[in-house]
């Protein structure tokens, strides 16, 4: 017999409102929401008075024990996870990465034995990181059969994971023909490459080398290449961690040109600024070398208009952590320094806390951001991102007076650094329930290991497909979107 949870007392928020109602989860899913709702015997009650309930975050962007650069990320399945339920997050979008040559599928597989021990639910982008007919075969199964609708292109990391525009076509057109969704990593890998030669030759070795090599332009350019040749081939298109105004520029214009195109922040670039780079504590500094990098604090600006004003509509994290020994490994030598960040157990916080409460975004639209959007774009919603019955219960009791102050001594994550130390936020989960487990109750985390399930996305219909032909003037309409079936 499923067991029943009542959450009482709180406001119900979703993407497009609030309002108050009680929430009844039976077993896996939710099975009423309202006022006044009959419950089954020996149904457990949270108090929710006071507190917010909406849908538990999503976070499309973290990498869990990638290996890159020589090394792999700390936070695995079960510790990422762990820390976004700690977070207010209950499902995470990875991305599978092959190796040049590598099998997509073989990958694919590879990335599955290691998400069995996540805590809560998972899925996954697959990179297209070469070109050959295998890998257009490949994406079809992996389509038709393995629920990916989502194909990422990294336009840099030359001589590693970088693609080129031809290579990228070639991909974009596949993923069309699928009714998948394209997403780029944009930055100008070429220009990365040299500009790191440039400044190495200068003689500047250490972490703020990292921004110098790879300014707004250089993601500015890609992000509008990447726009334009989506527009060109008929594929919706997803820009990850934009940091810039020249970035967000160039999806702005795709958009108002019609063009289905999304773009993602990061929480991290929101709230912090190139001056890490210019922090005399080498570790400091290189904990905060990610790509792209942390920007001039008039970007920031910029990508809080883009948020407020739609040109963004997801905040991801992008999470990737490495240890000081890992980061290390560039220690005369910025190129080597592993890139990546943490960010999954703050991001619902900060963002609350620097958005919400500054009065730049309603709680809709923080629901929005942080869930209810990304869950639209793959095509998991209303299953995942909303709250209404038949959805999956996966839940976030949020306090909006919770205060704490972040940092290593209180997070979840394997990390011994983080790039929020010392920042106090207000508002935070108080409750994560994923497919109605309890993982976070009251500061206390209860992860249960391989509780967490593979979550099919399913491709964009046909109707989407017969209009996504060569041309540069026709994406696929929302309203054929809506007829999607998650
Ligand atoms: O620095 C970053 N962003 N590391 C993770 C890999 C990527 O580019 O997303
Ligand atoms: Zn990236
Ligand atoms: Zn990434």
């Amino acid at each position: 017999m499923a067991n029943h949870t009542l959450i009482r007392g709180g406001t119900v928020v979703s993407a497009e409102r609030a309002w108050r109602a009680d929430v009844l989860v039976s077993g896996e899913t939710i099975a009423a929401v309202g006022e006044g709702i009959d419950v089954p015997a020996g149904t457990r009650t949270i108090d929710a008075g006071g507190a917010f309930v909406m849908p538990g975050g999503i976070d499309p962007h973290v990498h869990m024990e990638l290996p890159f650069m020589g090394t792999v990320s700390v936070d695995d399945f079960l510790s990422g996870t762990a820390c976004a339920a700690a977070g207010g997050t209950t499902m995470i979008i990875d991305f599978a990465i092959p190796s040049p040559q590598q099998s997509l599928l073989e990958t694919y597989h590879v990335w599955r034995e290691r998400a069995r021990k996540a805590t809560s639910d998972y899925s996954f982008h697959m990179a297209v990181t070469w070109w050959a007919q295998q890998v257009a075969d490949e994406m079809g199964v992996l389509s038709r059969e393995h629920g990916v609708n989502s194909f990422k292109h990294f336009m840099a990391y030359k001589n590693a994971i970088m693609v080129d525009d031809a290579q990228m076509i070639e991909s974009f057109e596949v993923a069309r023909d699928l009714g998948a969704i394209c997403l780029v990593h944009a930055e100008n890998g070429d220009l990365v490459f040299r500009m790191q030669q440039e400044v190495f030759a200068r003689g500047i070795t250490g972490p703020e080398g990292h921004p110098l090599s790879r300014g707004p332009e250089v993601e500015g350019e890609a992000a509008n290449r990447a726009c334009q040749i989506a527009a060109v081939v008929g594929v919706p298109l997803y820009v990850v961690h934009t940091s810039c105004r020249q970035a967000m520029e160039a999806i702005a214009r795709a958009k108002l040109a019609g063009h289905r195109v999304y773009g993602e922040s990061l929480v991290q670039h929101l709230v912090i600024d190139d001056s890490v780079y210019r922090n005399t504590d080498w570790r400091s500094a290189a904990h905060h070398v990610m790509s792209p990098p942390f920007r001039t604090p008039d970007h920031q600006v910029a990508l809080w208009g883009g948020l407020q004003g739609g040109t963004i509509e997801v905040i991801g994290t992008d999470h990737c952590t490495f240890r000081t020994e890992q980061k290390a490994m560039g220690k005369d030598d910025f190129r080597r320094i592993p890139n990546g960040t943490g960010g999954l157990e703050e991001r619902m916080s900060v963002l609350w806390h620097h958005g919400v409460r500054t009065g730049r975004l309603t709680p809709s639209e923080f629901v929005a951001a942080t869930s209810t959007n990304a869950a639209r774009i793959f095509n998991i919603h209303p299953r995942k991102g909303s709250i209404a019955p038949g959805g999956d219960a996966d839940i976030v009791v949020w306090d909006p007076e919770a205060t704490r102050t972040l940092g290593v001594k209180h997070h979840h994550s394997r990390n011994d650094f983080s790039i929020f130390e010392g920042m106090t936020v207000t508002g935070g989960a108080v409750v994560t329930m994923s497919r109605g487990k309890v993982l976070w109750e009251n500061g206390r985390l209860a992860p249960r290991e391989g509780h967490g399930r593979y979550i099919d996305r399913p491709c964009f219909g046909s109707a989407s497909r017969s209009q996504a032909v060569r041309n540069t003037v026709t994406a696929p309409t929302a309203v054929e979107r809506q007829e999607f079936v998650p």
